[in-house]
């Protein structure tokens, strides 16, 4: 059984397609123990709240040193008895002692087909726009494990789209957001039924 817990700091709409995919029975071994995010009123907690699940406001800001954080972070994880971290939209850093603890048991969705296009600075419109500016003829999503440096883990998943001549980083990035809302409940599923493996890749 996947025991996971969502990391986010935003509106949360790939939170909200991993948890309909769970309701809904498309993804049997798998279920939700725990909401986090830095933000407080970030969209991500309520939709956890909406379905009765257990959200937290966890910031490194509540704590006096970063090791505190840290602490108070994989206590949660353990608490709940965690065993895969799903990252959807979380901003802030995964600090290293929190990568060893889950090595690759730590997930996250990329805008955009990686290796290109990722690392610091590369999230939100930033993406969309610099595939546009490159004249890339396809983008997409990337579901990949991570490491201990920003959109270079092993992927996992991908799917890729055309790039439309008359495409701006709006409507780029509304197609490539259906295609995340597709794509991540889809490793999920693959990953619980034991056909697609985090260890190996
Ligand atoms: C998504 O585009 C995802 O690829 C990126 O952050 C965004 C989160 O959106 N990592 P949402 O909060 O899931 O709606």
């Amino acid at each position: 059984m996947l025991r996971i817990a969502v990391l986010g700091s935003g509106r949360g709409s790939n939170f909200h397609a991993i948890l309909s995919a769970i309701q809904e029975k498309k993804i049997p071994a798998a279920r939700i123990c725990l909401v986090i995010s830095n933000n407080s009123s970030a969209g991500i907690l309520e939709i956890a709240r909406a379905s009765s699940l257990p959200a937290i406001h966890l910031s490194q800001k509540q704590y006096p040193s970063e090791e505190l954080f840290v602490e108070a972070l994989l206590t949660l994880l353990r608490n709940h008895e965690v065993n895969l971290i799903v990252l959807a939209g979380y901003m802030k850093r995964i600090h290293p002692r929190v990568i060893s603890a889950y090595r690759n048991r730590i997930l996250n969705i990329h805008p955009a087909l990686l290796p290109k296009f990722g690392g610091k600075g590369m999230y939100g419109h930033h993406v969309h726009e610099a595939v546009i500016r490159a004249g890339e003829k396809f983008s997409g999503a990337t579901v990949h494990i991570v490491d201990e440096v920003y959109d270079h883990g092993p992927i996992l998943l991908q799917r890729r789209i055309p790039v439309q001549p008359e495409d701006t980083p709006e409507t780029l990035a509304a197609r490539v957001l259906r295609v995340e809302h597709e794509l991540y409940p889809e490793a999920l599923r693959l990953i619980a039924e034991g056909k697609l493996s985090t260890q190996t890749a």
